[in-house]
């Protein structure tokens, strides 16, 4: 069978145990540990000068590594790609719209060239890499000029995108000058997957309304002369495999650690990067109107806030930073005593094994974005759960998980009074209740499971033959 090639910006660590740097990376790793397959994507370094791939001796690829069955490719970029195309264009520009903050959202020319630029520097790596018969998938919002690069160099393989980010409303799409230029450099690709129904449908009627495309029968969109097929496919993650490892950290330092600060208190736990989209300021805002409210719960629970800073030299995570720190503070300032203290609130990483236990230990899940493409960190959370005495997840509905994830208590993020009424309830839920809505995001989640991804999405790649792709 041909080879899988995967692409991404962001590439999963290579040394085990290194904290994982956001949903993606842990999800298609996890997803190519068992089929193998080689990666493709940046080192995450910046260097003054990077040798352009035909300046390379023939036959020498990109920095590799191995992890597992796994092959790993990378390539550096240079501080002015970065600037351009990382901090720029991708998460000053793209990042914002996609999540419907167009008030932080920039648009800068030179960015966007800066983009395309590095699209382009990953095709001509690619090219040196791929067979013609293997598949190409590239992953999110970094690379949606990638298939239009890969064809201008004259590759004429199946090749794919997931978004694992919402996609816009087209009104907010066209804040963004050159939309148009984007939308027909994601219709290059011969698959366009998406998390849920909403942001397939958000692509099509852009497409339909702005392009003058067709939507065709089984989520096909002929637009321009070309066949693009669309399809929902949201990620899932192993549910057996994080359970094993609650269980097996059971007896890990840091899980006595947290039990012993806590002496017995409720534990309400949320774990994301530090960003905007989180929702973590009318989080805590929630937390405090509960605290507020419920003066039965003060010292009887602690909210654990970790947020590992993320994309640190983008100004409105900057600005994010420094407002939760200053709420934080205050928060503590007005409800703790000697003995407690109701929110702590930690900006640093753990891997995700470290993490599993910490959740299974957790009364409540909290995961309140105020947009998300999917949300891992909530299908993590349900599946740490021990199902005999499982916790209660409280969840964003603005989170493609809570498509699937119904039986979680969902909530608006911007209803600070309705978010704290459901810590209230999800605190006191009953053994009953919890088990019956923990076992219905189990089957959801077994159902959906990260295998079924994967294959589903490489199945229809791989199904297209040459005759039906491109020519619409
Ligand atoms: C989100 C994005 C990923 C990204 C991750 C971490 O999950 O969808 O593409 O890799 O955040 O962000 P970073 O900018 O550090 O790669």
């Amino acid at each position: 069978m041909s080879r899988l090639v995967v692409v991404s910006n962001r590439v999963a660590p290579i040394t085990e145990g290194e904290a994982t740097a956001g949903g993606l990376a842990a999800g298609v790793m996890d997803a190519l540990r068992h089929t193998g397959g080689l990666w493709f994507g940046w080192s995450g370094q910046t260097v003054p000068d990077v040798v352009p791939p035909e300046s390379l001796p023939p036959g020498l690829p990109p920095a590799v590594a191995r992890s597992g069955p796994v092959t790993l490719y990378t390539t550096d970029l240079t501080q002015r790609d970065y600037d351009d195309y990382y901090r720029g264009f991708a998460n000053g520009t793209l990042w914002p719209i996609l999540h419907h903050q167009t008030g932080l959202a920039r648009f800068d020319w030179q960015e966007f060239e800066g983009y395309r630029r590095v699209n382009a520097h990953f095709a001509r790596h690619l090219a040196d890499l791929v067979a013609p018969d293997d598949v190409i998938w590239a992953h999110d919002f970094h690379l949606l000029c990638l298939a239009g690069a890969l064809r201008d160099l004259g590759l004429q393989n199946r090749i794919g995108i997931f978004l694992h980010t919402p996609f816009a409303a087209p009104s907010v799409l066209m804040t963004v000058p050159v939309h148009a230029e984007l939308v027909r450099a994601l219709c290059q690709y011969d698959l366009i997957g998406f998390q849920t129904e909403g942001d397939r449908t958000a692509f099509a009627d852009y497409a339909c309304r702005e392009l003058g495309g067709t939507a065709l029968e089984g989520g096909a969109v002929s637009v321009e002369g070309r066949l693009v097929r669309t399809g929902v496919y949201p990620i899932g993650v192993d549910v057996d495999a994080l359970r094993a490892e609650a269980v097996a950290g059971a007896g890990e330092p840091q899980l006595a650690a947290l039990r012993s600060g806590l002496a017995g208190r409720a534990l309400m736990m949320s774990v994301e990067r530090l960003d905007y989209s989180k929702g973590l300021r009318q989080r805590f805002a929630a937390y405090e109107r509960f605290l507020a409210r419920h003066s039965e719960w003060h010292r009887r629970v602690e909210y654990l806030q970790i947020a590992p800073p993320s994309r640190t030299d983008v100004e409105a995570y900057q600005a994010i930073r420094r407002e939760l720190e200053g709420e934080a503070g205050r928060i503590n300032g007005r409800f703790a005593d000697l003995d407690w203290m109701p929110l702590r609130y930690l900006n640093r990483s753990f891997p995700r094994r470290a993490l599993m236990p910490l959740y299974a230990a957790a009364r409540v899940g909290l995961v309140t974005p105020l947009r998300d493409g999917m949300n891992l960190v909530a299908k993590e959370y349900v599946a740490a759960q021990d199902p005999a005495d499982p916790g209660a997840l409280v969840l964003s509905q603005f989170a493609g998980a809570a498509r699937e994830l119904d039986a979680a208590l969902l909530v608006n993020p911007h209803d600070e009074a309705g978010v704290a009424a459901a810590l209230a309830r999800a605190l006191a839920m009953p053994l009953e209740e919890r088990r019956e809505r923990h076992a219905a995001m189990l089957r959801v989640m077994r159902h959906n499971s990260l295998e079924r991804w994967r294959d589903r999405f490489v199945d229809d790649l791989r199904a297209l033959s040459t005759g039906e792709r491109g020519a619409a």
